[in-house]
């Protein structure tokens, strides 16, 4: 059974107890919830790829506190082995990144340390790092006293959960516990970027923190996930976040009259989809994503929404296209696109 344990000092100094212990515990994070494990512990690192049926090639993210790397972060970070001197020009353009953004939803790809095992970065020469800005995980991690590794606490392809109580629909019984911290207030997991030697960065996953931003500290926006270049961030498959029931995003004429049941996820305003349907479409739902109109709501809300309609019995899942414009909405095309994807 898993246990669900309450936000408070006795909950958040029993998860850092069954993780010091080498035991596997899903914990709240700003974006999504992650499940958890000592980095340096290879038999709950295997218990995480375990539970979550992931695969041995994707690599795992190390979570740190400012407690555990200290004032200059990158620093701390080459103190604890977990990565590589970096170049002067790599160095450079992590401290910045790190001074804007950590802690927050910001995972670096730099140059993996000797503390390091194998089985997290999944043999690659680098290491993704991110110190996540929710309370509850940093206090995790401040009673732990040593980093974690913690992918999203799904399992593998599946929609990431963004409560305890997704957690739960996803890995009861196959994980310890969970640290019910509320609902995430981004939604969506960290922008990943990769710091390359000479100071330039690459992004291989698109998040709350956006090309514009980057640009802005950097003086230059990151590089776009290269074609044929899937490898270099192995666990962006393009089927991902997916829901059960199969899902389309266009508009009303997208869905085959021969599915009759049919939930909505709309944008802002659930009506104009609704009234375009055929007579044949059964709507046994309907949800909208921000009633404000605003990215930052549509991330909050995404995954419970979908996760929320995929419970239905609808044959298919019509979600309204992300409307114009960059930022947040990147990230909300790039996941709407991969749950949408056929799964082979
Ligand atoms: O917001 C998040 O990042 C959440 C929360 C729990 O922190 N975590 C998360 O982990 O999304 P996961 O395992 O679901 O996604 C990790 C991503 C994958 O796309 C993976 O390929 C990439 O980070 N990644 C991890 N290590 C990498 C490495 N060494 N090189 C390149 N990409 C890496
Ligand atoms: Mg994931």
């Amino acid at each position: 059974m898993t246990d669900r344990l309450a936000r408070d000092g006795q909950g958040v100094r029993h998860a850092a107890a069954l993780l010091s212990a080498g035991r596997i515990v899903a914990i709240p994070t700003e974006t999504v919830y992650g499940l958890a494990a000592r980095f340096d512990d290879a038999a709950a690192v295997q218990a995480i790829f375990d539970a979550k049926q992931r695969p041995a090639d994707d690599p795992l993210i190390v979570h740190v506190s400012p407690t555990l790397v200290g004032k200059d972060p990158i620093g701390g970070l080459l103190d604890r082995g977990l990565i590589a001197p970096l170049t002067e020009d790599q160095a450079h353009t992590a401290r910045a990144l790190v001074a804007a953004w950590w802690p927050g939803p910001l995972t670096l790809v730099l140059p993996r340390g000797p503390a390091v095992p194998d089985a997290i970065t999944a043999g690659l020469p680098d290491v993704a790092i991110r110190m996540p800005r929710h309370r509850d995980a940093l206090d995790v991690l401040d009673a732990a006293g040593h980093p974690l590794v913690a992918p999203s606490a799904n399992r593998f392809g599946r929609i990431s959960p963004t409560t305890a109580d997704a957690v739960l629909e996803e890995l009861d019984g196959r994980i310890d516990a969970v640290l019910d911290g509320g609902p995430c207030g981004v939604g969506v997991e960290s922008t990943v970027l990769r710091v390359s030697r000479d100071g330039s960065t690459r992004r291989l996953r698109p998040g709350a923190i956006d090309d514009a931003m980057i640009a802005a500290v950097l003086g230059a926006a990151p590089r776009a996930p290269g074609q044929g270049e899937s490898a270099a961030s192995p666990g962006q498959a393009l089927v991902h976040y997916a829901p059960d029931t199969p899902m389309v995003v266009g508009t009303a004429a997208d869905v085959s009259p021969l599915l009759t049941r049919v939930a909505v996820l709309a944008w802002s305003d659930a009506e104009p989809l609704l009234t375009a349907l055929r007579p044949t479409h059964h709507v046994v739902a309907h949800r909208v994503l921000a009633e404000d109109g605003t990215p930052e709501t549509a991330a909050r809300h995404l995954y419970q929404h979908l996760r929320a309609l995929d419970g239905t019995d609808a044959d298919v899942l019509l979600v309204e296209p992300v409307p114009e414009g960059g930022g947040l909405r990147d990230a909300l095309r790039d996941r709407l696109r991969r749950a949408a994807a056929r799964r082979s």
